[in-house]
Formats: structure tokens, C-alpha cells, sequence
């Protein structure tokens, strides 16, 4: 049993990843996953391929608003990318191996780093919906872990070492860019929930308490699950409105939507300069 659980896992990729690869004859060095509201930046992609997720075997079309289902494939300077124009996420009531899969994939295309991108409610001292935080640490707070189950060797390792889920490297070079244009910024853990709700204002305290600055619904799986698969990752929120309790405000997915659009073309430039510099 637990043979034939891991290795159709694999053979959904070895399928998913053949048909990927009689679409297109990029080999992506660099993949990004797109949240919320924040898909224009494929605007900045020279686009060779795109596939619908519908499309693509094993690939499920997202459920919510404000997010497509593309996988684009094409080059952002010399590089040659595959993007992820919108996720599947935990609370939409897919399973982990799910919301993983499409990560995993772009890995055994060939990347090496993956980008990825989501909206968080802002807990920081000094943050103002539209703002960015790059993440330099996350906590788990979803209940669940994407590697839970018989471990796929040919993945990765049995227990994978998170002392530095985010690279380093990667988040000077953002600090860089955004240094370089004076654009304010965070950096900060980031607290992954399962929602859908969204949190009570006891619940952001708590988050504060132990040390977090944003909090959302998504992007940990597919980073536990890019670490098991050894890739380099840099992740990027765009605080789209303060947490629970931190101003009055009711929070609403309207209000994510319309600030992660507002910020849209900052946020585009400032992710093609980032993959522009990465070699
Ligand atoms: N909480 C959880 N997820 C989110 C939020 C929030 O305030 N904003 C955007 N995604």
C-alpha cells in the first residue's frame, strides 16, 4: 500500500511533466507561483507557452476569485521562467499532495529557484495595506504538513532541514532591489493558517505574540514542499489589508483583491528587476 501511494505520486508527475514537455521546449531555471490578484506581472514574460490547468493532466483548475489558471512558459530577460498564474490552496478542500503537485512539477521541469508570491493581512508594527514583506521565516500553523505520509526518496529526504527555507542570497537581492528604489518594505515570519475564515483579532494577537508579522492562507506547503525537493526559495507578500483587530475595519476578499490590483505594477517591475538579476 504505502509503495502504490508514493509511487502514483510519481507517476502523475512523470505524466504531468511529458506533457509539459511535448508543449513546450523551454527548460525553466527559475518557476513562480502568482497569488492572489497579482497575475498581471506575466505581462513583463516574454510568453512562448501558455496551458490552461484544465488542460494539463493531474493540473486542477482554482476555485477562487482573483486567481487564473495558467501555467506560462517563457523567458524574463535571459531566463527562462515557468510561471504559475494561480494556486489551489488548502481550504478549497484539496489535499496537501494537491496543492503541492503543480510546485513539484516545476521542479522535475529543471528549476532551481522558485519565486512565490501571495496576499497576507499585516501585523507589523508600521504596515499599511500595499506594502511588501519578504518572508524570512515561516510557521506552520495549517495543522498539516505536505510530506506527511510515506516519503517519496526520489523527491527527497525523509526529514528536511528548514533552518533556511528562505535563501539568503535571494532575499538580499530583493532587499537590493527595493533598496535601490527606495520603496519601503518588511521582512518578517510569516504565519500560514488554513483558513477559509479569517482570523479573529485573539488569534492575531497570538500570531503577534509568537513573533509573526503577516498572516495567509497559502504558500508554506508548496515551501516545505520545494525544500524537500532541495530548490532554492523567495517568497513575497503584499500586505493587502492590516489583520483582524489591527485597525477597525471588517476584512473582506474584496478589499485583498483591490489592494493586491492596486499594487499590481509595482509589484510586476519589481519581480521582473528580481529575475532579471538571478543567474
Ligand atoms: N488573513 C489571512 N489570509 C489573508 C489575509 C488575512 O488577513 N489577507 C489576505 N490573505
Amino acid at each position: 500500500m504505502e509503495f502504490y501511494l508514493a509511487s502514483s505520486v510519481l507517476e502523475k508527475l512523470t505524466e504531468t511533466v511529458s506533457f509539459i514537455r511535448s508543449k513546450s521546449i523551454i527548460k525553466p531555471k527559475i518557476g513562480l507561483i502568482l497569488g492572489s490578484g497579482l497575475g498581471a506581472f506575466v505581462d513583463q514574460v516574454q510568453v512562448s507557452t501558455v496551458l490552461p490547468y484544465k488542460d494539463i493532466p493531474h493540473f486542477l483548475p482554482p476555485t477562487v476569485d482573483g486567481h487564473q489558471g495558467n501555467l506560462i512558459l517563457g523567458h524574463v530577460g535571459v531566463n527562462p521562467v515557468a510561471i504559475l498564474q494561480g494556486r489551489n490552496h488548502y481550504y478549497e478542500g484539496h489535499s496537501m499532495e494537491t496543492v503541492v503537485f503543480p510546485t513539484r512539477t516545476l521542479a522535475l521541469l529543471g528549476i532551481e529557484s522558485l519565486i512565490l508570491t501571495n496576499s497576507a493581512g499585516g501585523f507589523g508594527d508600521t504596515m499599511q495595506p500595499g506594502d511588501f514583506m519578504i518572508l524570512e521565516d515561516h510557521i506552520n500553523l495549517m495543522g498539516t504538513n505536505p510530506l506527511m505520509g510515506p516519503n517519496i526518496k526520489e523527491l527527497g529526504p525523509r526529514f528536511p532541514d528548514m533552518t533556511e527555507a528562505y535563501d539568503k542570497r535571494l532575499i538580499e537581492q530583493m532587499e537590493l532591489i527595493f533598496k535601490k528604489h527606495s520603496t519601503q518594505y518588511h521582512k518578517g515570519i510569516y504565519c500560514a493558517v488554513s483558513g477559509p475564515t479569517y482570523e479573529t483579532p485573539a488569534e492575531v494577537r497570538y500570531l503577534k505574540l509568537i513573533g509573526g508579522k503577516a498572516v495567509g492562507m497559502s504558500t508554506v506547503p508548496e515551501v516545505i514542499a520545494a525544500n524537500h525537493l532541495g530548490l532554492r526559495v523567495a517568497a513575497l507578500s503584499c500586505i493587502t489589508n492590516l489583520a483582524s483587530g489591527i485597525s477597525r475595519q471588517k476584512l473582506s476578499h474584496e478589499e485583498v483583491t483591490d489592494t493586491a490590483k492596486r499594487v499590481e505594477q509595482k509589484f510586476s517591475s519589481f519581480m521582473k528587476e528580481f529575475i532579471e538579476t538571478l543567474s
